[in-house]
C-alpha cells in the first residue's frame, strides 16, 4: 500500500515510524515531515494546511490511506476534500472535528448528555462574559471557542487579569478564534491524558499518558504544547480506564452519532481526576504531541489495520497488544520556547544519543541538508526512551540527552515526578 502521512512534528514522526514497520505499507510519504521523518519517508513539500495540494498528490500518487495528524488540516474539512475524491483516510471529518475545533460546541454536547465536564457559559460580547465572570470565584478560565494552538487558554488568578483577557479576545488577539469565548469552573486535581481510537460504532481504549504542560521544572512558567509524557499514567488504572470509557468515552461517541456527525479516528480526552471522579477538562480530535510518542513505543501490534479500520467502520475485529514497559519522552526545544527563538542552530551527537536500544529519537522541529541537522522550530526533539519502570525509562532519556551535543537547546529536568513521587 502507499501511504500518505500529513504533519511535521514528533507525534507525526512517531506515527511515520510505527507505520514504516507495517509489512502492509509499499511506499510511506510525508507532507510536509521533518528531518527526522525524511530518514524512513519520501518527504512531499506540501504543507499539512494546504488542502487542494494533498488531495491533488494523493490523486495523483495513487494513494490508498491517509493519516492525518494535525488538528488545523482535520477542522479545515482534509477528511472531507478526501473523502470526495474517493480516498481512504484517518481522522475525523469536519463535522466531527468541532469536538476539538469549538469549545462552545463540546461543552454543549457534554451538558445535553450528561458527560462530566466544568461548569461553563458560552459568550458573544465582553459585557455578558464580563457579567457571568462576576458570579464566580478565582482562578477565573477563559478560553477562546475556536483553535489558537494551545494559547487560547487563560487561567487568570484575579478579576482584572480574567477581564484583561476577555477584552483581549474580543479584541482579535486570537483571530476569529476569540469571536466567542467560553468561561469555566476552574477544576482541581490531576491531569491524564486518554485516548481511544473509534470508527463510529465501536470503540478501542488505547492507554494512558500523563504530559507536562509547563516549560519549566515544577511545572513553572508558560504553557507549551507539552514537554514530556511517560506512559503508563498510573492515575489511568484498569477502574480509572472503565469510569471514562462509562461516563466520558461511550456517551460521546453515543452522542456524536446521534448527532448525525459520526467521530471517526483517535478521541484524546484532557482529563482532571479528582477524588477518584474523572471530568473532561477538553477534547481534541487526534493523538496528543508528545504523548503519541510514548503510546507507539509500548505499541506492539500493527498500528496501520487499526488506523484503517476507523476509516472502514471494522474496529471490533482489532486487537492492540502493548509492552508492559514503561516509557517516556523528554523534549528538548530551542532556547526561548515557548517565547520568541532563533531556527538554524547545528545539532550534534544524535547518533551516540540513540545507540542504546531503549532509546528512539523522534524529531519535531528539525531540517536535514545533506548530514547537517539543524533546528527549525520550537520543540525540536522528542528523547524517547523504554524501561521497566518509569524509573528506568527516564535514566535512559536522560543519559541520552546527555549525549545531544546541542547548546541552543533545552529541556525540563522533572519529567515523569508525579508518577514518581507516587
Ligand atoms: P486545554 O487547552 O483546554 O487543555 O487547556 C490547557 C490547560 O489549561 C489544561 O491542560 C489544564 O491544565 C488547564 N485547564 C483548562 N481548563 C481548565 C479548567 N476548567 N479547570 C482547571 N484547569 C483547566
Ligand atoms: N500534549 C498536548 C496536546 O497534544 O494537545
Amino acid at each position: 500500500m502507499k501511504i500518505l502521512l500529513v504533519g511535521s512534528g514528533g507525534r507525526e514522526h512517531s506515527l511515520a515510524w510505527a507505520i514504516s514497520g507495517s509489512p502492509l505499507v509499499d511506499a510511506l510519504y510525508c507532507a510536509p515531515g521533518n528531518g527526522g521523518m525524511a530518514e524512513i519517508s519520501t518527504l512531499v513539500d506540501i504543507k499539512d494546511t494546504d488542502i487542494d495540494g494533498l488531495v491533488t498528490f494523493a490523486r495523483d500518487e495513487a494513494i490508498d490511506f491517509v493519516v492525518v495528524g494535525p488538528e488545523v488540516p482535520l477542522t479545515a474539512g482534509l477528511v472531507d476534500a478526501l473523502d470526495a475524491a474517493g480516498i481512504a483516510s484517518f481522522g475525523p471529518n469536519k463535522a466531527a472535528a468541532e469536538l476539538e475545533g469549538s469549545k462552545g460546541f463540546m461543552k454543549d454536547l457534554c451538558a445535553d448528555y450528561d458527560i462530566p465536564t466544568a461548569g461553563y457559559q458560552r459568550c458573544y460580547d465582553a459585557t455578558s462574559a464580563k457579567a457571568f465572570l462576576k458570579t464566580l470565584h478565582a482562578p477565573f478560565v477563559i478560553k477562546t471557542d475556536g483553535l489558537a494552538a494551545g494559547k487560547g487558554v487563560i487561567i487568570a488568578e484575579t478579576l482584572e487579569d480574567a477581564e484583561t483577557a476577555i477584552d483581549e479576545m474580543f479584541a482579535g488577539a486570537f483571530d476569529e478564534a476569540g469571536d466567542q469565548v467560553v468561561i469555566e469552573e476552574f477544576l482541581e486535581g490531576e491531569e491524564a491524558s486518554f485516548f481511544a481510537l473509534t470508527d463510529g460504532t465501536n470503540i478501542l481504549p488505547l492507554v494512558g499518558a500523563q504530559d507536562h504542560k509547563r516549560v519549566g521544572d515544577g511545572d513553572t512558567g508558560l504553557n507549551t504544547g507539552g514537554m514530556g509524557a511517560y506512559s503508563p499514567a498510573p492515575i489511568m488504572d484498569e477502574a480509572m480506564t472503565q469510569k471514562v470509557m462509562d461516563t466520558i468515552i461511550r456517551p460521546t461517541v453515543a452522542a456524536m452519532k446521534d448527532r448525525g456527525a459520526p467521530f471517526k479516528g483517535v478521541l484524546y480526552a484532557g482529563l482532571m481526576i479528582s477524588g477518584g471522579a474523572p471530568k473532561l477538562i477538553e477534547y481534541n480530535v487526534r493523538f496528543g504531541d508528545p504523548e503519541c510518542q510514548v503510546l507507539m513505543v509500548r505499541l506492539q501490534s500493527d498500528l496501520l489495520p487499526a488506523l484503517m479500520a476507523c476509516h472502514d467502520g471494522t474496529l471490533d475485529t482489532v486487537e492492540l497488544s502493548w509492552s508492559d514497559e514503561s516509557a517516556m519522552t523528554v523534549v528538548m526545544a530551542t532556547e526561548g520556547y515557548p517565547g520568541a527563538y532563533q531556527k538554524g542552530s547545528e545539532i550534534r551527537g544524535l547518533d551516540a544519543a540513540g545507540s542504546d536500544q531503549n532509546v528512539t529519537i523522534f524529531h519535531a522541529g528539525t531540517k536535514k541538508s545533506g548530514t547537517k541537522l539543524t533546528a527549525s522550530g520550537g520543540r525540536v526533539l522528542n528523547v524517547t526512551a523504554l524501561g521497566a519502570t518509569i524509573g528506568e525509562a527516564r535514566a535512559r532519556a536522560y543519559e541520552a540527552i546527555g549525549k545531544v551535543d546541542w547548546p541552543e537547546g533545552f529541556n525540563r529536568s522533572d519529567i515523569g515526578w508525579r508518577a514518581l513521587k507516587r
